[in-house]
């Protein structure tokens, strides 16, 4: 994944337990790099050996780890680095969800080699809509509810993410159903 990842991860980690803790954590994830570069692309393992570490040095699940790098990743690495590409994608919670399949082909334009998830919308109504969340990647699910989370932060709605089916539990992909006020 881009370093622009493993760089908001760490962001995120020194924000909330500082510069020692990222040091720790990347020592036991056994990775020897000072400085990220947002555009270079780095081993997927890497990010996910980062997220392990990062739950065993602060002690919680890397779940919780995954959610919170979601909501961060909306509202801080998003907000403060791409804030016209998250305007362009919609000024509501159910505009910007109609538009989220086709967000990451603009994404492509700053990073060609970029390998996204695929979204796609189906049976919406005026207060729901299921979304289908496809990847090659395994174990993503808990940072796509804190990346929903964080929309529904950015956009001041109240939203209530339902995950009726899961690839964990044998499903082909990920469905979730999200409904709004
Ligand atoms: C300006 C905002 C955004 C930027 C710049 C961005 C960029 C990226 C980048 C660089 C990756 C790593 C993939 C790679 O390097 O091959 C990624 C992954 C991902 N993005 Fe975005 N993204 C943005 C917003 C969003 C939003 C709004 C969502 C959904 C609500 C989202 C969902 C994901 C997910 C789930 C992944 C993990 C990869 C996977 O599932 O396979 N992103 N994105």
């Amino acid at each position: 994944m881009y370093g622009m990842v493993n760089k908001a991860l760490e962001e995120m980690v020194c924000a909330r337990r500082g510069e020692d803790a990222w040091e720790e954590i990347k020592e036991r994830a056994g990775v020897d790099i000072e400085v990220f570069v947002s555009n270079d692309a780095y081993p997927d393992d890497m990010s996910f050996r980062l997220v392990t570490a990062a739950a065993e040095v602060l002690g919680l699940p890397a779940r919780a780890i995954l959610e919170d790098f979601g909501r961060h990743w909306i509202l801080c690495t998003a907000q403060e680095g791409y804030a016209d590409l998250l305007d362009a994608c919609g000024m509501t919670l159910p505009e910007f969800l109609s538009n989220l399949p086709s967000f990451h082909t603009r994404v492509a334009m700053i990073f060609p080699q970029l390998e996204p998830p695929v979204f796609e919308c189906t049976e919406r109504t005026e207060h729901s809509v299921r979304l289908h969340y496809r990847t090659h990647r395994r174990g993503l699910t808990p940072f796509v509810e804190g990346l929903l989370e964080g929309l529904a932060r950015r956009f001041d709605t109240r939203l209530a993410v339902t995950l009726e089916q899961s690839r964990d539990a044998g499903a082909d992909h990920d469905v979730f159903l999200l409904e709004w006020a």
